[in-house]
């Protein structure tokens, strides 16, 4: 059996049904039972509690040959750095106390660096406590590039403004991934478990994209091959936020994050090879973002 935090989110469901469909059993975790409903149709065990509990973990990761772990958040979360913290200390306690041996952790790009990274910052401590766990555990990192699934904040944007726009450089490439090639990653690594000790592995998508080609792409995907990408300051960033409901925290960090891109403190830290290159592209996830842009009205 292999336990999965996050289960019903991204990247949590479709590693469920990858290794549900591969005859693999699992406990799938969440903080809803109804959220999870599908999954126990699926055929997975279900186990509802919150991530920051570190006895309902144990509980979890217990008499399994491998879990996935994560760090959620929402645009909600009053204090990332505390809430986050929360979340990985919990896990690291629950490896300890249940034994179990092998453990994938979605981490970033970027989580090598120690601050200044934003939302990045969470993952880089919880690698830290990750490391400290004992050796007889096997550990990998999946370093995943941008998601392309962010581009989801721009639909609003593009429907209001008729541009997108964010702190990010125009001409930056980033790594962008598609979630999806990231759950197919780790739910390989989870059946392999082809690591020994402590692995980091980056995911940085199909190529680089910089956020003006990723805005001539979604609108090219609408009919608006001519869209505009608008860089706009930090503080014009975190205001836009605020407005839209994010906490100051989640906010701050956006920034921050869009800051570190620009001067290359968050970048892919490998050359691109045939392991940390995934499939699909963002040619591609621009149409299933069409059709969430379609259904807007
Ligand atoms: N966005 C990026 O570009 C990027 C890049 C690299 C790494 N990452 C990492 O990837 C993670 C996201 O992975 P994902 O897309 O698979 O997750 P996700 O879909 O965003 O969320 C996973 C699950 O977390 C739970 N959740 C949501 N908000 C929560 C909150 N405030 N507190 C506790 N649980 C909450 C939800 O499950 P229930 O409500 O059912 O419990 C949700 O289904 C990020 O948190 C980050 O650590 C992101």
């Amino acid at each position: 059996m292999i336990t999965v935090m996050g289960a019903t989110g991204r990247t949590g469901s479709r590693i469920c049904h990858t290794l549900l469909e591969a005859g693999v059993p699992v406990r799938a975790l969440g903080r809803s039972a109804e959220r999870l409903a599908p999954l126990a149709a699926a055929g997975a065990q279900i186990a509802v509690g919150e991530p920051n509990d570190a006895a309902f973990l144990s509980e979890a990761f217990r008499g399994v040959e491998a879990v996935y772990t994560l760090l959620a958040y929402g645009p909600d979360t009053e204090d990332y750095r505390r809430q986050q913290a929360a979340q990985g200390e919990a896990i690291t306690q629950a490896i300890g106390h249940s034994g179990v041996r092998n453990v994938v952790f979605l981490s970033s790009v970027g989580a090598e660096v120690s601050s200044g990274t934003g939302p990045i910052i969470s993952m880089h401590d919880q690698e830290q406590r990750l490391r400290a766990v004992p050796a007889d555990v096997n550990i990998l990192m999946l370093r995943a590039g941008a998601l392309f699934e962010n581009l989801y904040g721009a639909l609003e944007i593009v429907r209001a403004y008729g541009c997108y726009s964010d702190a990010v450089a125009a001409d930056v490439p980033v790594p962008m991934v598609a979630s999806a090639d990231v759950a197919d990653a780790a739910a390989r690594a989870l059946l392999d478990r082809d690591w020994r000790g402590v692995q980091v592995r980056e995911l940085l998508g199909q190529r680089d994209v910089s956020y003006a080609e990723a805005t001539r792409l979604l609108g090219a995907a609408i009919g608006l091959p001519d869209l505009p990408y608008i860089q706009v300051s930090a503080e014009e960033l975190t205001g836009a936020l605020l407005q839209a409901g994010y906490t100051p925290s989640i906010a701050g960090c956006y920034a921050e994050l869009a800051e570190a891109i620009n001067s290359g403190r968050v970048r892919a830290q490998e050359q691109r090879s045939a392991r940390n290159t995934t499939a699909t592209s963002l040619e591609e996830f621009s149409q299933t973002w069409a059709a969430s842009y379609a259904a807007l009205g």
